[in-house]
């Protein structure tokens, strides 16, 4: 993570002034790729992109189990964990409830490179599904958990995902977004904040309050939302179809 973090956020970092002045991502002026790829400058090269999954896949062998335990999640027999990068998230959903199958959704070049290196496709109860999410078909399945996937994007490319997450549910699923939320007033937690800006700087998204979820959510068609603060990094909100 450190060594991500030295070589593609701390220079996109470094023209933070001009991320808060013209309120978007620095990747142009990083990496001279243009804003709206944010993932074809994080993924530049394959090392930049294995790197990047395995600095990422980090954090869910320390924080995985408590995420995925805030609600139970043994209900939903198939789980769909869309963007799921190397599978690591996957791994610890079928540790945790061994009833379940889980396929790890991601573009084409993380799903090879999950297969090869990562020993998440070793597990046979879990699967990898190649393609994008806001345009090719989703897997159908009785829950979606998209962790660290809306703060990337914009309130309407988010909306867009979620009509689709919500097309695909099996009746009676569910969605289960996994993010750090923000204090209801905005105004924090530190860490949080502190992740915003980095969103700022390097993507189109920003982290969210409990209400702005809803505010996405709801529209999609999803009811019930329900957020659970864990107490560590990462927090859980789950919808039901
Ligand atoms: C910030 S990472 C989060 C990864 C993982 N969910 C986690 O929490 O460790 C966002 C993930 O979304 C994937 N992604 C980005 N755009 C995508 C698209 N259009 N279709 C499918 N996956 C995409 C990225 O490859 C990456 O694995």
């Amino acid at each position: 993570m450190l060594l991500y973090a030295g070589r593609t956020a701390y220079v996109c970092w470094r023209h933070l002034a001009e991320a808060v002045r013209e309120g978007r991502n620095q990747y142009l002026k990083a990496f001279g790729i243009p804003s709206e790829e944010l993932f074809s400058a994080i993924y530049r090269s394959e090392d930049e992109r294995l790197q990047f999954m395995q600095g990422l896949q980090d954090v869910w062998r320390l924080e995985g189990a408590t995420v995925l335990a805030a609600f139970d999640l043994s209900p939903f027999p198939l789980i769909c964990d869309l963007g799921g990068g190397s599978g690591a998230l996957a791994k610890a959903c079928v540790s945790l409830y061994p009833g379940c199958r889980a396929i790890v959704f991601d573009i084409p070049g993380v799903v090879q490179i999950a297969k090869r290196r990562f020993s998440a496709s070793e597990d046979e109860r879990i699967s990898f599904h190649e393609g994008d999410f806001f345009k090719d078909a989703l897997p159908e399945a009785d829950l979606y958990i998209l962790a660290r996937v809306l703060h990337d994007w914009t309130d309407a490319k988010c909306c867009h995902l979620l009509q689709r997450v919500y097309r695909a549910c099996r009746t009676g699923g569910g969605i289960l977004v996994i993010e750090s939320l923000l204090d209801t007033d905005g105004r924090g937690p530190l860490t949080t904040l502190l992740y915003s800006l980095n969103m700022l700087v390097q993507t189109e998204g920003r982290e969210r309050t409990p209400a702005e979820y809803r505010a996405l959510l709801g529209p999609a068609g999803f009811r019930d939302v329900r957020c659970r603060r864990t107490g560590g990094t990462y927090d859980a909100v789950l919808a039901r179809k």
